[in-house]
């Protein structure tokens, strides 16, 4: 937890990662909450699964990979293709406010596949792939998502939304 902790103070301090506790994600998810999970259990599958991989890229890429800053829900005609151009957004942003690895630049602009065509070419961006699309599914049906992270998170003083 220590590595996720100081990847999630990483972002907040060098970036505008608390912004994303403004907009939700899915259901009552905040999309900080959204890529704080899905960081977390895309570190905790790859270690479940023993590969060698770059833990804290992994951990930054997947913080980052929704960080395209606006509320996807506010009915904007252009939101119709929010599925395929967010990434690409994302990527802007977090070009612009970090320095990113070519790991952490590849998981954010990968991790719609198979909507947007080009599939990740690292590990960590195919197991955040992964976990994106199983993190976003139990979002849209879970009543009150999370409960143990949370704890974790309010234990820790991170508020996410
Ligand atoms: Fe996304
Ligand atoms: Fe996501």
């Amino acid at each position: 937890m220590k590595s996720m902790l100081d990847a999630i103070d990483y972002v907040c301090r060098e970036g505008k990662f608390e912004k994303t506790a403004d907009f939700i994600q899915h259901g009552n998810t905040s999309c900080m909450l959204h890529t704080i999970a899905v960081a977390y259990y895309s570190d905790y599958f790859a270690q479940k699964i023993r590969i060698h991989y770059k833990r804290r890229e992994l951990l930054i890429g997947a913080l980052l990979h929704d960080y395209f800053l606006y509320d996807w829900h506010d009915g904007l005609p252009k939101r119709k293709i929010h599925g395929f151009t967010h990434p690409h957004y994302a990527l802007i942003n977090a070009d612009r406010d970090f320095n990113l690895t070519d790991t952490e630049k590849n998981i954010i602009k990968r991790h719609m596949f198979p909507l947007t065509v080009i599939p990740p070419s690292v590990r960590e961006a195919w197991i955040v792939c992964m976990v994106d699309k199983i993190c976003s599914v139990y979002e849209v049906f879970a009543k009150d998502p999370y409960i143990r992270l949370r704890k974790i998170l309010k234990a820790n003083r991170v508020s996410v939304g």
